[in-house]
């Protein structure tokens, strides 16, 4: 039990690093919080202007993910999956943000990079795919990470694929108001300000 414990603690630690926020206030860009959706994830940190800090935030969010992973696969596959439920968890609820984090996109693949690559290819080709073609990086998401529990499972990871569903469904809730927006037609699109 202990090291149960301590795999889902260091990768909640892990996960809880605000990358998006700590980026955008080291370039003096203020508080990605005040600007477009207020997310601290790499689409809203693009809505800065600036696309250099978008892909580190889009980078560092998933290995923050990838990296505990790893780590805890050392003691087996149950501790990773563990770590990773722990980095996502960590992702979106930081305790120093007042559990007030991220929508888990970046994290969520890069935990999945770590447990299953290959189902993590799958899902960068869907999101790329949605993305290039709708221009929302939400819709892209939803999409993608809806999908991989029935890619997980296709593999032969059952176990996996449970753990991924409420991942997705935690993933989905924090996508709420760009699921009201894609409905109404009001979503922004990657790259667009405001
Ligand atoms: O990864 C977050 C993305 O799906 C939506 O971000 O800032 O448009 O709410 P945002």
């Amino acid at each position: 039990l202990p090291y149960f414990l301590a795999a889902l603690a260091f990768g909640y630690l892990c996960g809880s690093i605000p990358f998006g926020l700590i980026l955008t206030r080291a370039a003096g860009l203020g508080d990605v919080r005040q600007i477009g959706s207020g997310n601290i994830g790499a689409t809203n940190v693009l809505r800065t202007g600036n696309k250099k800090l978008a892909a580190a935030t889009l980078l560092l969010d998933a290995l923050k993910g990838t990296v505990p992973v790893l780590i805890a696969w050392r003691w087996g596959p149950n501790l990773a999956v563990l770590a990773a439920l722990g980095a996502f968890l960590g992702h979106l609820f930081p305790v120093w943000l007042g559990f007030r984090g991220g929508k888990g996109v970046a994290t969520f693949i890069g935990v999945l990079i770590g447990l299953k690559i290959a189902a993590a290819l799958i899902f960068a080709g869907l999101w790329l795919g949605i993305a290039f073609a709708t221009r929302y990086s939400s819709l892209a998401a939803l999409v993608a990470s809806a999908v991989t529990p029935v890619v997980l499972w296709f593999m032969g990871e059952g176990q996996m694929a449970q753990l991924f569903v409420p991942l997705v469904v935690l993933l989905w809730w924090k996508h709420r108001e760009n699921i009201r927006r894609l409905l109404r037609g009001t979503e922004g699109k990657i790259g667009q300000k405001g």
